[in-house]
Formats: structure tokens, C-alpha cells, sequence
């Protein structure tokens, strides 16, 4: 079996080593123009001429979660394309989101500011009932923030594409459901893949019937938020403010609004990172799935966009 990984902005040789010992039958190398055809592939972000060279591939490995780059190439359909199911990357999710919705909720930047000014002065803790958190996309990585964000008893709202029932969990699905969800929440989440149908979808008009002093937490693609309409609704004061880790552009460029900006956090797509260890383990037990005719979880759906 011939393994090829072709992942940009990777750092090759700790991967290769990790996927020969994960894999000992398997010829490992890593992918240049004019190297032999493969049957399966891992990768991140590869060029067109990649999948161009290796249309026989059986399956490619994403190595994250979302496949908008990938799905941007035109791929054989003979290619499965499966994504990373979780590998680590849930846990990291959750306490990064937590971690954001705490530090509005429990006012640390105004502790910060007091500590600065040497002040001490204890403030009121708003009831937990007045910040209901709604959760956009209740896939791998938001089924588990939804159930971590519900153990600090913080009411929590999801919404999916098709109907789901999680303990805790007030859940909606499609465009019916989309506006009473959003009503319903103070605080807003995005786990929704990059698509056509979520492209724009934070915008003014959806960010505005959030309950007053609403708070955005974006850690799914930049794309998602137009980013005017944020700043806008900030400075009417109908937003308190945004915890955003995915931008438009990446990296952020120098003198955007958001670098400065008082009621905004911003973190460099650091969310919920690829694990190498995890990943490979997933991978190659996967690998050994196909090779015996089984099915494997976290197949992309092209039609669907994730
Ligand atoms: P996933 O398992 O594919 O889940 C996607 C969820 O979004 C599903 O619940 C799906 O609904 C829902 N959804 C998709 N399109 C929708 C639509 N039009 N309307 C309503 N709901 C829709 O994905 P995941 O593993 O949880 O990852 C989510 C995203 O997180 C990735 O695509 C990636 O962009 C982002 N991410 C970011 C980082 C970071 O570091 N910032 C790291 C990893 C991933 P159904 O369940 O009904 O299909
Ligand atoms: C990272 O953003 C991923 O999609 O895994």
C-alpha cells in the first residue's frame, strides 16, 4: 500500500515518522510533482495539481475538520474524502469557548482594568438564567461544547441542519427553527462548517435578534460574520462584545479594526488544533477500516459542503 501526504504549512518529517510506525507495511513518502500514485493520501490544503496527479487515490485524510479548502479542488468522485473526527480537537473546543464565555460572563476585563488602576472592587454576578447560550452547528466538535457549556448550568440553545435531541440542550434545526433560536440567546456560538448556506450567515440582521448585550463567540471560519455589521451593532451597543479566533483573512492584517478594538478578543486560529498523535492513530485505524471493507466515520458529503 503506497501512502502520500501532501499537507502545506506542515512540518513533514515528525508526521511520516509517526504514520511509518503507525502503519509498518505501508510505503509512506511525502507528495512532489511527478511522484508515483498512491491509494489513499493525507492532507492539508494541497495544491489543484495534487488531486490532478493522483486521480486513482481511494481516500484522502483531511488533517483538521473542515474541508472547505479541500472542497474548493476539483477531486475525482472516486476519491473519498473523510475528514478528522474529533482527535483531540472536542476537549479544546470546549474549554476554549467556555474559557471566552466565563471571561465575559465573570467581567474579567473589567477585573483586569481594576487590577491595573489598583483597585478593589467586587461587582455583581448577573444570574446565569439571563445568559442563555445558543450553539450554531451541533456536530463533533459543537455537541460536545453544548454539553460541557450546560455542566455551568448556563441554559443552552443549539441549532442544526436536522433535528437533534441532546439532555441539556433546548435544540432547533433548519430555517424554521433558525430565528426562535436566535431569540432565545444572549450568547452566540459558531461550529457551522464553511458552505455556501453559512457564508454571511452572522450578519446584521441575525446578530440583532440575539437578546440585547449580545456576545459572539466565532471559532468556525471567518467567512461566516460579516464583519461591518459586527462592528456596527458594537458600536449601537446592542452587541457587549466578540470572542473571534477565525477571520476573513488570515492571517488578520495589520491595522484591521478588530486588533484594537475594546470589546473584541481575538486569537490567531487557535481554537482547537490538529494533534499528531491523535490524528495519526485515527488515520491509520481508518486506513486498516477501507482495506477490510468497513465503514468509517466523518466521510465528507460533497453535495452538503462538510
Ligand atoms: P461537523 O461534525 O460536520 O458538524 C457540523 C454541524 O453544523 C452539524 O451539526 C450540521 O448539522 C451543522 N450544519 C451544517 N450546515 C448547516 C446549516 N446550513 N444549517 C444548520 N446547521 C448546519 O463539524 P465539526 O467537526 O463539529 O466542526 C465544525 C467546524 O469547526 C469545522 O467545519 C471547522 O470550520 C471549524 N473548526 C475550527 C477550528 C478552529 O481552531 N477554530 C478547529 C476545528 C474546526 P447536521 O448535524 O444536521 O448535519
Ligand atoms: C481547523 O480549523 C480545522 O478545521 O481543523
Amino acid at each position: 500500500m503506497h501512502i502520500t501526504f501532501c499537507c502545506a504549512a506542515t512540518e513533514a518529517q515528525p508526521w511520516l515518522q509517526d504514520l511509518r510506525a503507525a502503519l509498518p507495511g505501508a510505503d509512506i513518502s511525502l507528495w512532489h510533482p511527478g511522484a508515483a500514485p498512491a491509494d489513499y493520501a493525507i492532507v492539508w490544503a494541497p495544491p489543484q495539481a495534487f488531486f490532478d496527479q493522483q486521480p486513482q487515490l481511494r481516500a484522502a485524510f483531511n488533517i483538521g475538520a473542515g474541508v472547505d479548502a479541500l472542497l474548493r479542488l476539483k477531486i475525482s468522485p472516486a476519491t473519498q474524502l473523510v475528514r478528522l473526527d474529533d482527535a483531540g480537537m472536542a476537549v479544546q473546543m470546549a474549554e476554549y469557548v467556555c474559557h471566552a464565555l466565563i471571561r465575559h460572563y465573570r467581567e474579567c476585563a473589567a477585573y483586569d482594568k481594576h487590577q491595573q488602576a489598583g483597585v478593589w472592587n467586587q461587582r455583581d454576578i448577573a444570574p446565569r438564567s439571563r445568559m442563555p447560550v445558543g450553539i450554531m452547528g451541533l456536530g463533533v466538535l459543537g455537541e460536545r461544547v453544548a454539553r460541557t457549556v450546560a455542566q455551568f448550568d448556563f441554559p443552552v440553545n443549539g441549532w442544526s441542519r436536522s433535528p437533534k435531541s441532546i439532555p441539556g440542550v433546548q435544540c432547533f434545526s433548519g430555517q424554521d427553527g433558525f430565528n426562535a433560536f436566535l431569540a432565545a440567546s444572549r450568547v452566540l456560538v459558531s461550529l457551522l462548517p464553511a458552505t455556501p448556506e453559512t457564508q454571511g450567515l452572522i450578519n446584521r440582521d441575525t446578530l440583532s435578534r440575539l437578546m440585547p448585550g449580545a456576545y459572539l463567540i466565532n471559532v468556525a471560519r471567518g467567512a461566516q460574520l460579516v464583519e461591518d455589521d459586527l462592528l456596527a451593532l458594537l458600536d449601537s451597543g446592542h452587541m457587549a462584545g466578540a470572542a473571534l479566533d477565525v477571520f476573513r483573512t488570515e492571517p488578520l492584517p495589520t491595522g484591521h479594526p478588530f486588533w484594537t478594538h475594546p470589546q473584541i478578543t481575538i486569537t490567531p486560529h487557535t481554537a482547537a488544533l490538529t494533534i499528531r498523535g491523535e490524528s495519526v492513530a485515527q488515520i491509520a485505524a481508518k486506513i486498516a477500516s477501507l482495506e477490510s471493507g468497513k465503514p468509517v466515520a466523518g466521510l465528507v458529503d460533497r453535495s452538503r459542503g462538510y
